[in-house]
């Protein structure tokens, strides 16, 4: 593959109706020239996989990319449950989203009132993943941007393909700073540590994570959102009826878009401007500090050495997040 070519990636996501997934999603497909989206995996975690696979499958009918095949997932974390979260509650103080766990189990239309034409493929997540490195050995970027029970499933069923995959870029963690779902931990880690936990060590040749640590830096506030939905595309018009509620109620309101620094990065790597090599383990047991993504020793077993972004470009990421949720779509 020659550095010209778009870099071919599995989108692993927990989905979102806009805010955060779904506009990262839509950011990649924007730009076919650097990004080869092959397939979208849903996973559980901010909402079922289910409710997920809808919201994913209308984005991917606004943004004219009907044809990326999108497979779903797992349905539940590898060991987390709503009572072990209620019991971490009871013990340690709340966990500030749950997602999934508070879901109700029927599966709503998406916004726009019906369900998209085009429905998930046949084969699961992790069968789609196994078939896409199969074909395309050393090439693959898996992009996690939510919690990663498909891989975990991928890896489980065949360790010998983590290293042929090309790398692993992960929105997940928190290296040097508080979480944001219990002090120690962020959410898609929570959600499931132990598949993270596994991942991480399946021997992937390259580790990226996009921890709290840089995604702090590029919350969204209103006066960048309004210029956003003024522009009137199906697109922004989901935009502004997911997100626009929350800037009417409080105009100084912030969105963070997680995997949406995630996206830009893979866009243009210029926007991340400190990263450093660290090593990572993931802390599973059920206790306060599970879902952490602690930094630990070197030779620490458990860990991996994890390639952790630690800040960026603000401006440059605002100005990619705008053109990208604004351009024509065919
Ligand atoms: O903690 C932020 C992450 O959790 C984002 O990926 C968001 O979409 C949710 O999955
Ligand atoms: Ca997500």
């Amino acid at each position: 593959m020659s550095v010209s070519e778009p870099c071919p990636i599995v989108f692993d996501t927990d989905s979102a109706v806009f805010n955060d997934d779904a506009a990262a999603l839509a950011m990649l497909l924007g730009r076919p020239d650097r990004v080869e989206v092959l397939g979208v995996t849903v996973v559980a975690g901010n909402h079922t996989a289910p409710q997920g696979a809808e919201h994913m499958l209308h984005l991917l009918e606004l943004a004219g990319a009907a044809d990326v095949p999108l497979h779903l997932g797992a349905r539940a974390p590898l060991v987390n449950t709503p009572e072990r979260a209620a019991r971490h509650e009871a013990r340690w103080g709340p966990i500030a989203f749950k997602g999934a766990f508070d879901a109700e189990p029927d599966v709503r239309p998406p916004h726009g009132g019906r369900f998209a034409a085009v429905r998930p493929r046949p084969a699961d997540a992790a069968s789609f993943i196994i078939d896409t490195i199969e074909r395309r050995p050393n090439e693959i970027t898996l992009v996690a941007v939510g919690p990663m029970t498909n891989l975990a499933q991928v890896f489980r069923a065949r360790p010998d393909l983590a290293p042929r995959v090309k790398r692993l870029v992960f929105m997940g963690g928190a290296a040097r700073v508080p979480g944001n779902v219990t002090p120690a931990a962020e959410f898609n880690i929570w959600f499931d540590p132990d598949a993270a936990a596994e991942v991480l060590r399946a021997g992937v040749p390259s580790l990226v994570m996009f921890g709290l640590d840089v995604t702090n830096h590029a919350p969204v506030r209103k006066p960048l959102f309004d210029r956003i939905v003024a522009v009137g595309t199906p697109l922004t018009r989901l935009m502004q009826r997911d997100m626009g509620p929350r800037y009417a109620r409080d105009p100084a309101a912030t969105h963070y878009v997680w995997d949406c620094i995630t996206a830009a990065w893979l866009i243009d790597p210029s926007v991340v401007t400190v990263s450093e090599s660290l090593p990572i383990a993931v802390e599973t047991a059920f206790g306060p500090t599970c879902g952490a993504t602690s930094v630990t020793a070197p030779d620490d077993a458990r860990a991996r050495l994890v390639e952790v972004m630690l800040d960026l470009d603000v401006g440059a990421f605002y100005d990619l997040y705008e053109e990208l949720l604004t351009v024509p779509r065919p």
